[in-house]
Formats: structure tokens, C-alpha cells, sequence
């Protein structure tokens, strides 16, 4: 230990005014949301290291996948960093490596260090430094935490004013306490120290290294790498740059920071939400304006003494093997699914990563692409603002509509909303009212589809549910009846395919696009009668790729188009390859497709022009000889503004950017997630998009934007747009009713009805459940519930005011996963009043008392109701047994399709139901996600498809006064027959009660304790193989999947 040092000199953070010290308060407070999501990657992408972020952060909090992988990355890179500095060799001289966490909040660096790279570590000390009063909380973690303390050998405690040293056993743990006069170190060990000072008092931070570092001659015998994740940042520029500057004087070292940037400025829409945010906590990014590229950060470092610096974006990190593998980068989605490249590309584009070394050569300054020479022309663009939430729609896709006798409309179609995917469209005009309402049926709510205009019609394309859940349904809309009829089914599911119209042929072309464990590969011509036809692939072969850009620039009529396929996703990275296409369709039966790879013209900058035009994400548009690109994101840095949308051409086998078209309208546009259109004068007009920048809130563009681009149409003002209303798509092909499921090949059965019983004996129903096949009961005795239970008598008995939380629905059917329903709490009164008027409300009973702890028992929930129902004898099985009764009124919607772990009597008391139920061996057919008891489909409007071919459907029709023995995991759905429904249906649990999960589980469908564990089990097993190469990883896991099938089929 050092000499004592003295309190309240200039600097110490107990000398700061109020004002001071609150700042400092709300700085350490970024270090709590930073540790839950650090928390949330080590449990998901690190399920078999020790968890030493869980002794920080009390309650584990999933984030969403998005934050889960720009923080995996940020760990990831900063581990990197300091791992080739532990393993290289010790330089000449040093006796001892030194890694120096500045900022380090509850970080675990040293823990993780300690256990990956042990053998390196020998020797070597870790410093965390931060404010004194976040050091101290996290010495009190420490300390008290056997799974860090046991790392850490001897421990010295500081304390006091006075130099005693103390031996104490603290929690079974010899401690030395030395007692000096209150300093700067915390806590200190052989490994390990924590150092508690303000970094703008570098003499305090001085000493403190000497303190822990032993003695006078810390500089010549150490080498050091300082880290500083996201932490300096927060610190006056010239705090932050003091840092920077003291950490070259120290000898032989290397500074790893990595922050914030703003590579186009404050302007751009990212910038702007995450400076807002920032703004907000009262934690503003202090260096983020003086040092906004990565050109900046490499001078800042150069000036201040380092030698050799080299400067990453977080976004250029993914692509570069010095961080991740291409294996490890695909092996991410297996364990987490992902689509989010767009707003990924965004975070990582405004991170950068510094390493400095003070030796070694120099690295010259980045290069910034969008300096390239091309030339600029101003585009004509406006936008008409919206107001609230309205058009606030991404990942959708939008079509124009013209009638005659009225001004076209535009309607941007399904996507994601606001808080789900939308089973909707956004409707605009240029000021008349749309008479636009669909009739039944249409597409199910989805995101990532393509519309290709086909004349007379538009066709809808594929899309998503969630990243695993393509879709092969396609659809066409009637522009002169308004509806939707499906047409033919993809022959694989996909989404962010690219997909252009032929011209007027009527037909399309679609080529890739992502499939739902693979990228499909094929190019398919669509052909109204004939459906998808793959087409011949020659010439230049390529990786198949999704979410790049096809246009169309040549037609010899209808047998023969060209035109252009650049950029998209290849195994977790952009491509910046572009091609030409030529398609010949002389023999529709055989339609061929010929590739050629492009080259950028001769004049241009390679690299800079292919990253231009190879892009993600983007739209294309074509404008006489030229293709105009708008927007998406680009593989290797952030398009700037004056990048977004810009022209190129192609010529025999080169392209050449022919001009940048910027536009100076505010509020500025963000073109990701966007729609485009060119309408039929010429005009792009381009509604929703927008990204979640992060976690620091979604950016939603305000309004429509429409552009003139140079030469086209007629200058002067361009049509005002305003978003008329929303109108609702209702899903599925109503005009098939279930009933009618062939009995043909495709087929394995049709529906069978559920049999139906009279009860004489409780022995009776002993023997249904034993056999655990569900039965219709009749004839029961339900109490005086089924004469006297209707909407009104419900209302007064309960009471009209008592509160209850309901399921509000836009649409018909229900989807828990899409969530595309609302909860809502409303009085007893208005939920009968609504359901009367056919409002698309489902009570499911919760328990008054803890609704989210407790089933509900109609008893306990509903004491006045109680007495009107009853449980015949027949049924004693249940009662004795009986895990909860609930009560369920419902308008006309559906109940999603889910299982239930309990088994259950459903008692229909007013109204009537038509069930849908399937075996539980029928779940592989039913899209159920891993750990998911609630799938998507709808298969009232789907039994017809082939993909429900291998199922069982079993059918049966509730009325009044009538019960279903439903047994434990048989998947079911219902839709009312009658314009309202009541029903009871009481759970009981028919297997040895040790099964069952321990814990909550409100609504019995907590799957068996088993399954549970099984599951992580699986992630286990799936994590041991993550570093095999692809191949063998996927024999091995199939291997080991069929085995498990064997096991299961006996
Ligand atoms: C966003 S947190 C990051 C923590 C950690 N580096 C990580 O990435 O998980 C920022 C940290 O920097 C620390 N910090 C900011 N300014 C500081 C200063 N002047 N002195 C000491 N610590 C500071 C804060 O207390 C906080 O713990």
C-alpha cells in the first residue's frame, strides 16, 4: 500500500457540489442497463461458461435479439483485443501485464479473462477503475460472492485513515485488511484490484496504479493494455483526451476504446435517437461531436502519443476475421434467430473500436468510401408529415392504386407496427376519402414480403412470421374488386426475396430470398396459371443470397428481359457483388436465366462504387436507362446522406454510378424498412420505415416522401399524400369452409367428428380420461347456468364496474405469437355491452386476488356466479383433482391454436363453438416453436394446404349445456358459431403431480418439469458443437436428433 493520502483535496469526489455529484450518479447509472444486457448475452450465447455477470444483475432480463447481438459483439471484440495482448509474448524487460478496465462499472473482464485464458494469465494483474462509490458497491458484490471472491486469492481491504493491517476470516475467506486513511484502492489482491477515483483526476489515478502495482518502478517492469468500453465517452472532451494522452506516458502499452461515433453526423436518424436518448438520462455523449469517424478517432490517438492506431467501426468488426470466424458469425443464428441487418448495420456503423499501441509501425488513416467523386443532383422531395403513430409501418411493402373517376391511392401492406406485425394496411390518398375496404379473406399478418405490380393485379410474395417462420403463401389483389385471392404457393417458403414484374407480361421474376434453415438458391418465373417455375440458372454461378435488389431495363416483348441482381446477405455478411441477368422464356415449360458477374467501371474506385450499389435492404427503381437505389445499408460503412439514393448503369459487363440524388427536405428520411413506389406519373413516393436504433428507441419516418427525379414528368409542386385511414386484411380463404377437406392423396384423413357420449357413472369418465382420446358429453347437468347465463344477468351479477382484463382483438383470429391483440382492462358492463355489439373481445379469467400468480377458480374469481354452476357427479375426477375454472366470454374471435399440459372439460353454457382439435403427435406439423405451447397458423382457413396434410384433425361443435374432454397436450383452437360465447372450462391434472413444473403457472399450460429441463439440455448439447465447422456439427446434431426421435417412438 502506498502513503495515506488526504481527504477533500481538489478533485476528490467528496469535495463535488450536489449538482456534481448527481451528474456523476446518473454517468454510473449507464452502467445498470449495460449490465442487464450483458447479463442477457452471457446466459443465451454463453450457456456454459460461469455466469459472473449473474452475481450483478438480480433479475435476468431477455433482450431482444437485436441488443443480444450488437453487445455479443461488443464483448466479443473487446475480449479479442485484450486476448492477443494476454497471449502475446512479454515484451523485453516487463516483469508483468497489466489490464486496466477505465470506466469498467460491473463488468467481469477479469473473471472472464481468468477462466478462458488461465494459462496466460499467470502474473497478470486486472485493474478496474471507476467512481469510488460504483468500486465500493461492486467490492461489496465481490466479496460477498464465492464465484468471484474464490478467483481472487488474498484480499486487502483499504479502510480508515491510520495503517494497520488486519487478518480476518470473512465468509470462510482469510483476509488481510490493511487500514490506512481512506485512498483510492478499494480492494486489492495479487490478480486483482479496484480502484475508486473520478477519471478527470488523472494524480489520483497515478497513485492508485502505484498503490497496486507496488511501488515506484510500476512503468518500466509493466506493459499495459487500457480498456475503455463505452465509459470516457461520458467524460468533458478534455478529460476524456487526458486519459488518452497520461495512458501513452505509461511505458509500453495499448489502449482497446471503444464508443460511439457519428459517421454522417448528428443529422442522420440514428444519430439523432441516439443522442436524444442520451440527452434524456441527462448523460450526454461528451467526445461524440469532436471525434465523429473513425478518420477523427485515428488523428485523436496519433496526437496524443500512439504509435501505432487502428480504428474499426463496431459494424466493419463483424465482417473481419481478427474477431469472428464466417463459421462462428452464421453459427450465431442457431442460437438466437436473427433479421435485424438493417438496424444491426446502423448500431455497428455509429461504435467504433480503437486499438493503439505505443509501439509499432504505423497504420495509415481509414478511408472513407462516400468521399468517391460522382456527380451531385438535387432531387425534388417532399414530405407530408402524419400525424401519432399513423403510418408508422416497417418491413411492409406498398402498391398503388388507381380506379377510374378517382385519383390513385397508395396502400402500404401488412408489416411490423408499432408493438406487432400488422393484419392491416396503411391507406393514403391525395385528399379524396378512400372507399377502400377488402372483402374476406387475404394474406395473414407477415413482414419481409414482396408486391410486384402485375398490371390488373398485384402479387403479394412470401414473408415472414419470425426469422424461422417464412411463408410460401402468395396472393393476388383484384385491383378492380379489391380482393384477395391466393394463388399459387411458393415451392419454399421465403422471405426478402428479390422479386421484379416482367415488364407487362403479367408475369414475375424471383430469384433467392431466405428459406427457413437455408438461403434458397433457385429463380422461379411466375406464371398465373402455371404457378412458379424454376428457371435454368447459367452462366456466372454465386452464393445464394436475400434482401438484395432486381431491376428490369430491357424487354424484347415477352420472351426475353435483362437486368440487374446486386448486394444481399451471404452467410452473416453483405456481398458486394452485382450482376446482370438475362432471361429467356421462349419454352415457358423450361425459362432459362443467365448471370454475368459486373465489373465497376474502369474510372472508379472498386471498392468504394461496388460497396455503393451492392446493398441490403434497399429499393430499386428503374428511371429510363438508369437504376435509381434508395436507401438499405451497405457491407462495409454507413451510407451517408448524400449516398442514399443514387443512379447507376450498366454497360456490356461494367456498371458505372452515373449521379448522386440528394435531397435537403426535413424532417429527414430514414430508408430502411421503407416502401416504394413509382407511381404512374413517374413520381417515387416512399411511406413507413424507419429502424429501433438499438436500445436507444425506434426512429419512425414522419410522413410520406415523394421525389421527382431529375427528368422525369413536369416540375413544379409534387401531389400532397395524407394517410386516410388503416383498413384491416381479414386472413384466410373464407370461401373454403373446413368441412370440405378432400378426402384425396394430398390428404392423410379427413376431419374426424368427436365422439359423442352420455355419461351414466364417474367410472365412465375414469375410463375417457384413461383413454385419452377427447369426447363430446351430453346431456350433463351443468346447474341453472345454461337457462339463466346470458351477457345481461353476467353484467349484473358480477357487478357492472368490476374490472377485468381482456383480449382485444383488430381481427378475427388471434395470434399469441404475432400478439397482434391488445389487453385491456374495462368494467364488467362495457366488456357485455361490446360483446353485444359484435366488438372482437375474449375474457379468459384471471384470479381477482393474484392474477399473475394464481389459476382462477370461479369460486374465488366470481363467488356470485359460483352457485349457478355446478359439477356433476359424473365429473368427481375433476373435482377431486381440479387445478383451476374458468370463466371465458367471447365475441367473434378465435382462440389462437395451443396445447394445454392440463387435462380439461370444456362447458359450453350460452352460445356455440366449433373445436378444432389434433393429437399431440401431430405437433411436428404444426409449427409449434421450440418451447412454445401457442403456434401461428390458422388452420381454419389452412386444413386445405399441404402442409397440413400429415395431420389429424378432429372436429366437433359446442352448444349449449355441452362439455369436451379435452386430454393434456392435444392442440386446439375455436371460433365461436355464434355472434358471442360463454364457457367454463375447468383444468385438472391427471398425471402424478411430481410432473408437473414447480412454480407459477396460471394458466395450466406450464410445460412438464421434463420438458424444461430437457431444453436446456439441448442448448448444452447444440453449444458443445458450436466450434465444429458446419457440416460436422449438423451430422452430429441430427444424429443425435434422431436418436432422440427413436427414444420417443419407443
Ligand atoms: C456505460 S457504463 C460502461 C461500463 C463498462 N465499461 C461496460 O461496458 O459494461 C460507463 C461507466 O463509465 C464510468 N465512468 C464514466 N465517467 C467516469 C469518470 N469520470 N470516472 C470514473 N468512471 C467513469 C461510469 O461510472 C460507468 O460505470
Amino acid at each position: 500500500m502506498g502513503k495515506p493520502k488526504k481527504l477533500k483535496t481538489p478533485g476528490d469526489p467528496n469535495a463535488k457540489s450536489p449538482a456534481a455529484k448527481a451528474q456523476d450518479d446518473q454517468v454510473m447509472g449507464t452502467n445498470s442497463s449495460s449490465i442487464v444486457s450483458k447479463r442477457s448475452v452471457e446466459k443465451i450465447y454463453h450457456p456454459t461458461e460461469p455466469p459472473f455477470f449473474r452475481y450483478f444483475v438480480s433479475k435476468y432480463q431477455r433482450r431482444a435479439p437485436l441488443i443480444n447481438r450488437g453487445y455479443w459483439l461488443r464483448l466479443r471484440v473487446i475480449d479479442v483485443l485484450v486476448r492477443n495482448f494476454l497471449q502475446r509474448p512479454p515484451r523485453e524487460g516487463k516483469k508483468r501485464k497489466v489490464v486496466v478496465n477505465l470506466g469498467a462499472g460491473s463488468d467481469v473482464l477479469p473473471w472472464q479473462c481468468l477462466t478462458r485464458y488461465g494459462e496466460y494469465c499467470d502474473g497478470v494483474k486486472f485493474v478496474d477503475v471507476d467512481f469510488p462509490d460504483l468500486m465500493e458497491r461492486k467490492r461489496g458484490v465481490v466479496m460477498g460472492e464465492e464465484g468471484l471472491r474464490g478467483y481472487l486469492g488474498v484480499i486487502k481491504i483499504p479502510e480508515g485513515e491510520r495503517v494497520v493491517v488486519l487478518r480476518e476470516v470473512v465468509k470462510g475467506v482469510e483476509v488481510e485488511r490493511e487500514v490506512v486513511k481512506r485512498g483510492s484502492v478499494v480492494l486489492d489482491s495479487d490478480r486483482y484490484a479496484q480502484v475508486g477515483v473520478d477519471l478527470r483526476d488523472l494524480k489520483a489515478l497515478e497513485q492508485a496504479m502505484g498503490e497496486v502495482l507496488g511501488g515506484e518502478k510500476w512503468r518500466e517492469e509493466c506493459e499495459f493494455v487500457f480498456v475503455a468500453e463505452v465509459s470516457i465517452t461520458y467524460m468533458e472532451r478534455e478529460g476524456a483526451d487526458g486519459v488518452i494522452g497520461w495512458a501513452s506516458t505509461v511505458g509500453d502499452a495499448e489502449f482497446v476504446l471503444l464508443e460511439q461515433i457519428l459517421p454522417d453526423g448528428v443529422g442522420h436518424p440514428f444519430a439523432r435517437t441516439m443522442l436524444g436518448h442520451f440527452d434524456k438520462l441527462n448523460t450526454q455523449l461528451k467526445s461524440v461531436e469532436v471525434y465523429p469517424t473513425v478518420g477523427e478517432q485515428h488523428k485523436r490517438f496519433e496526437e496524443r502519443g500512439w504509435g501505432q492506431v487502428k480504428v474499426w467501426t463496431l459494424w466493419e468488426a463483424w465482417g473481419d476475421e481478427t474477431f469472428l470466424s464466417g463459421e462462428e458469425r452464421v453459427g450465431l443464428d442457431e442460437i438466437e434467430e436473427f433479421d435485424e441487418w438493417e438496424e444491426f448495420a446502423l448500431f455497428g456503423s455509429h461504435y467504433c473500436v480503437v486499438r493503439a499501441r505505443t509501439v509499432g509501425e504505423r497504420v495509415p488513416a481509414p478511408v472513407v468510401h462516400s468521399a468517391v467523386e460522382i456527380p451531385a443532383e438535387v432531387v425534388q422531395t417532399q414530405v407530408d408529415e402524419t400525424t401519432g403513430t399513423r403510418g408508422q409501418r416497417r418491413f411492409a411493402a406498398a402498391m398503388e392504386i388507381s380506379r377510374e373517376g378517382k385519383q390513385s391511392e397508395i396502400v402500404n401492406v401488412l408489416g411490423l407496427g408499432t408493438r406487432n406485425r400488422l393484419q392491416s394496411c396503411d391507406v393514403f390518398t391525395q385528399g379524396e376519402a378512400s372507399g377502400l375496404t377488402f372483402g374476406e379473406g387475404g394474406p395473414s399478418s407477415r413482414m419481409c414480403h414482396s408486391l410486384v405490380d402485375l398490371g390488373e393485379s398485384v402479387l403479394l410474395v412470401g414473408g415472414r412470421g419470425s426469422p424461422s417462420n417464412p411463408l410460401k403463401d402468395c396472393w393476388l389483389y383484384e385491383k378492380r374488386t379489391n380482393t384477395w385471392s391466393r394463388t399459387h404457393d411458393l415451392p419454399v417458403p421465403v422471405y426478402r426475396p428479390a422479386v421484379t414484374t416482367l415488364g407487362t407480361s403479367g408475369m414475375a421474376l424471383l430469384v433467392n430470398g431466405r428459406g427457413k434453415s437455408s438461403t434458397f438458391d433457385g429463380c422461379l418465373l411466375f406464371h398465373a396459371e402455371k404457378g412458379w417455375i424454376e428457371c435454368d440458372s447459367r452462366g456466372d454461378t454465386f452464393a445464394a443470397r436475400y434482401g438484395g435488389v432486381i431491376g428490369v431495363n430491357n424487354s424484347n416483348g415477352i420472351t426475353g428481359f435483362s437486368g440487374i441482381y446486386a448486394g444481399g446477405l451471404v452467410d452473416a455478411l453483405f456481398t458486394k457483388e452485382v450482376m446482370s441477368w438475362e432471361l429467356d422464356i421462349s419454352d415457358i415449360k423450361k425459362p432459362a436465366i443467365t448471370f454475368t458477374r459486373l465489373q465497376p467501371s474502369a474510372d472508379a474506385n472498386p471498392d468504394a462504387s461496388s460497396w455503393l450499389v451492392a446493398r441490403f435492404g434497399a429499393t430499386c427503381v428503374q428511371h429510363g436507362n438508369e437504376f435509381v437505389l434508395l436507401g438499405g445499408v451497405t457491407g462495409d460503412h454507413l451510407l451517408g446522406h448524400n449516398d442514399e439514393i443514387l443512379a447507376f448503369s450498366v454497360a456490356g459487363t461494367e456498371y458505372k454510378i452515373t449521379r448522386r440524388l440528394t435531397s435537403d427536405v426535413s424532417p429527414r428520411a430514414l430508408y430502411t424498412g421503407h416502401s416504394a413506389v413509382v407511381t404512374a406519373d413517374g413520381r417515387i413516393v416512399i411511406t413507413g420505415g424507419g429502424a429501433t436504433c438499438f436500445s436507444m428507441g425506434t426512429f419512425w419516418n414522419k410522413g410520406v416522401y415523394s421525389l421527382r427525379l431529375p427528368g422525369t414528368g413536369t416540375a413544379g409542386a409534387l401531389p400532397h399524400w395524407t394517410h386516410d385511414k388503416t383498413v384491416d386484411i381479414i386472413p384466410g380463404e373464407r370461401s373454403l369452409p373446413i368441412q370440405t377437406r378432400p378426402h384425396n392423396g394430398n390428404s392423410s384423413i379427413g376431419i374426424k367428428t368427436i365422439e359423442r357420449v352420455q355419461l351414466k357413472t364417474a367410472d365412465d369418465f375414469a375410463k375417457i380420461v384413461r383413454s385419452g382420446r377427447p369426447v363430446v358429453l351430453e346431456g350433463l347437468d351443468l346447474g341453472s347456468c345454461v337457462a339463466s347465463w346470458n351477457l345481461k344477468y353476467l353484467a349484473e351479477k358480477v357487478g357492472s364496474e368490476r374490472k377485468v382484463v381482456v383480449h382485444e382483438a383488430a381481427t378475427q383470429v388471434m395470434d399469441f405469437n404475432a400478439k397482434n391483440f391488445r389487453y385491456v382492462t374495462t368494467g364488467f358492463g362495457d366488456l357485455a355491452q361490446k360483446i353485444e355489439q359484435g366488438g372482437r373481445l375474449y375474457l379468459r379469467a384471471l384470479s381477482q386476488e393474484k392474477p399473475t400468480e394464481k389459476p382462477s377458480v370461479l369460486e374465488d374469481d366470481f363467488p356470485s356466479l359460483a352457485g349457478d354452476f355446478v359439477l356433476p357427479e359424473q365429473l368427481a375426477l375433476v373435482r377431486e383433482n381440479l387445478f383451476s375454472s374458468v370463466l371465458r366470454l367471447s365475441g367473434p374471435v378465435n382462440m389462437w391454436l395451443h396445447y394445454d399440459v392440463m387435462a380439461n372439460v370444456y362447458c359450453q353454457i350460452g352460445g356455440s363453438k366449433r373445436l378444432l382439435l389434433f393429437p399431440p403427435s401431430d405437433v411436428e406439423h404444426l409449427s409449434f416453436a421450440p418451447g412454445a405451447s401457442s403456434s401461428s397458423i390458422d388452420v381454419f382457413s389452412s386444413l386445405e394446404s399441404p402442409e397440413l396434410a400429415q395431420t389429424h384433425p378432429h372436429e366437433a361443435v359446442l352448444g349449449p349445456g355441452e362439455v369436451l374432454f379435452l386430454p393434456p397436450l392435444w392442440l386446439h383452437t375455436a371460433t365461436p358459431t355464434s355472434d358471442k360465447s360463454i364457457a367454463v372450462n375447468v383444468f385438472f391434472r391427471d398425471l402424478e403431480s411430481n410432473s408437473y413444473a414447480t412454480g407459477k403457472d396460471v394458466y395450466g399450460n406450464r410445460d412438464l418439469a421434463a420438458y424444461e429441463k430437457g431444453r436446456q439440455d439441448i442448448g448444452r448439447i447444440a453449444n458443445s458443437f458450436q466450434k465444429l465447422p458446419a457440416e460436422v456439427r449438423e451430422f452430429y446434431l441430427l444424429r443425435l436428433a434422431d436418436e432422440l426421435r427413436r427414444k420417443a417412438r419407443g
